[in-house]
């Protein structure tokens, strides 16, 4: 049996973050870049440089903060987007990556480009050779490869091979191709490019899910000669996402006889961490019945089915749910615990956090300790990331009570507390419910009318006591959804303090966020 090694390329913070919504501040990228890396993904995807001061500098962050992984960035073949993406991961050094891409079928160089194929062989050739003057390690994509003319697609990876790429990227762009028909792409490839079979240029595919098939797909490569597949935590992405990484990993290590042994680096028991940290810090909740991550993905409930995991595991289960960071059910804190062992609870979750971080999440803690008996993992964990997520807090919530029944018109009486301001405001609103009553009186006090456009509420750990998370999209006027999130034993609480987390996201992001997606190029 072989053991090759599969690069895993995670593009969450590139393709992921195209994902309508999902849009993450420097601050969100930067501890989802350390998770990749505790995940030891082989390479990260950290943004198109080009596209925004803010994309720039989370790249340029990235680069210089994260040890372990290549860093990529992403450019056209367009002089100033690779001179803004070598710049961008100078920091990484010889881990830097430029991953430059034109699109190659026949509907983009008529349509959207307007050039001959040998225009745009010439485009990349260029666009590579410039790349490399920043770089030793540059890919090319060319774009909506599955539906660009085999024979043509031969000439640009030897084109694009011969003028100094190391991999050659099969995008997948609009999730066209069918596993069969994708495995013989990549086989065709490899059998055609001399650079490919002798091993001197990596094949890599990036598959999009529109038929549901991007894991299926990138599998089928990977059987026919593709080395490196990318791949996002969750299956984030534009449209209907891209592959997800999780199912990628644990198909091949679940699978071993079938990939004949074909592994990659990844510490799958970082999975869940991942995953919950993702959706987290993109706003984009996990479908229940997702696969290894979704909360259903070890849940049995038939009787016939408990029966059998409790004669033997393996009966129901083809992983192992610990495998992949499921946990081991810890011992609760309780509002009597100290800061040491919350403290010393957070280091073994795997958080660095320093003194002042670890203060105000004892603060918090204390708080929700008061309410509920006890304190799980996944609380602290909310917390954490409600940390991290935090956003200037130019308005706070200070006090709000709801009335509410099936014979009273819901009404909220809120009070906020501007930043600096000495004096709190109070006002009131009615609603269709009592969290429509809480944000119109909320709007009423802004003086911000927002429109909400995604809520979801989940059950952060277990019991009647249980903390909601309330995750939400708003939109503020400006066509861009702004993502909300907060946390409380209260769903009412929990969703009046995400609506002002969008409030506030708002507030401190919306100028920069308009003008980027003004100044935007086309995104792939
Ligand atoms: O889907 C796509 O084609 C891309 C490329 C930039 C790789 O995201
Ligand atoms: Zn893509």
């Amino acid at each position: 049996m072989s053991n090759e090694r599969i690069t895993i390329f995670d593009t969450t913070l590139r393709d992921g973050e195209q994902c309508p919504g999902a849009s993450m501040n420097l601050r969100e990228k930067l501890e989802v870049a350390r998770q990749l890396a505790r995940l030891k993904v082989d390479v990260i995807e950290a943004g198109f440089p080009v596209i925004s001061d803010g994309d720039f500098t989370a790249v340029q962050t990235i680069a210089r903060e994260i040890k372990g992984p290549r860093i990529a960035g992403l450019a056209r073949c367009v002089a100033r987007d690779i001179d803004a993406a070598g710049a961008a991961v100078k920091p990484a050094g010889k881990r830097g990556r430029i991953h430059v891409f034109l699109a190659t079928s026949k509907i983009h160089r008529e349509f959207k480009l307007g050039k001959a194929q040998d225009e745009i062989i010439r485009l990349a050739v260029e666009g590579v050779k410039r790349a490399r003057g920043f770089v030793q390690d540059v890919e090319f994509s060319p774009e909506d490869a599955s539906r660009t003319e085999p024979d043509f697609l031969v000439e640009v990876c030897r084109a694009v091979v011969r003028a100094g790429a190391t991999t050659v990227n099969i995008p997948d762009t609009v999730g066209w191709a069918v596993p069969e028909e994708y495995g013989a792409l990549i086989r065709h490839l490899h059998e055609n490019v001399d650079e490919f079979r002798k091993g001197r240029a990596v094949i890599s595919v990036h598959c999009h899910n529109d038929l549901g098939l991007a894991v299926a797909n990138s599998l089928a490569a990977v059987r026919n000669g593709a080395r490196q597949v990318e791949c996002t935590v969750n299956g984030i992405g534009e449209r209907a996402g891209n592959a997800a990484l999780e199912e990628i990993v644990m198909a091949l290590r679940t699978r071993a006889e079938v990939f004949r042994g074909f592994d990659c680096g990844v510490n799958t028991r970082e999975i869940v961490k991942s995953s919950r940290l993702v959706s987290r810090m993109s706003g984009l909740v996990v479908q229940r019945s997702k696969a290894i991550v979704g909360e259903n993905a070890f849940a049995h409930s038939s009787g016939i089915h408990q029966d059998g995991i409790l004669k033997k595991r393996e009966t129901y289960e083809i992983m192992n749910p610990r495998h992949v960071g499921w946990g081991a059910t810890e011992l609760p804190l309780t509002k009597h615990s100290g800061r040491a062992a919350v403290s010393a609870r957070l280091k073994h979750l795997g958080f660095k956090m320093t003194d002042a971080e670890v203060q105000a999440i004892f603060s918090r803690f204390k708080e929700i300790g008061d309410k509920k008996k006890f304190v799980y993992d996944d609380d602290l964990r909310t917390l954490v990331e409600g940390h991290i997520t935090e956003v200037p807090e130019t308005w706070s919530l200070e006090y709000l009570n709801v009335t509410s029944g099936n014979q009273t018109v819901p009404t909220a009486t809120v009070r906020l507390r501007r930043a600096g301001s000495a004096e709190a405001e109070t006002d009131a609103g009615t609603g269709d419910g009592p969290v429509d009553a809480a944000l119109k009186a909320i709007d009423r006090l802004t003086k911000i009318r927002g429109k909400l456009i995604d809520y979801a509420l989940r059950a952060v750990s277990q019991g009647k006591d249980a903390m909601g998370e309330v995750t939400m999209k708003a939109d503020f006027g400006t066509g861009d959804l702004v993502t909300g999130k907060g946390a409380s034993t209260d769903v009412i609480e929990a969703s009046a303090r995400a609506y002002l987390n969008a409030v506030n996201r708002f507030l401190s992001e919306s100028r920069p966020r308009a003008s980027a997606a003004r100044q935007r190029p086309p995104q792939p």
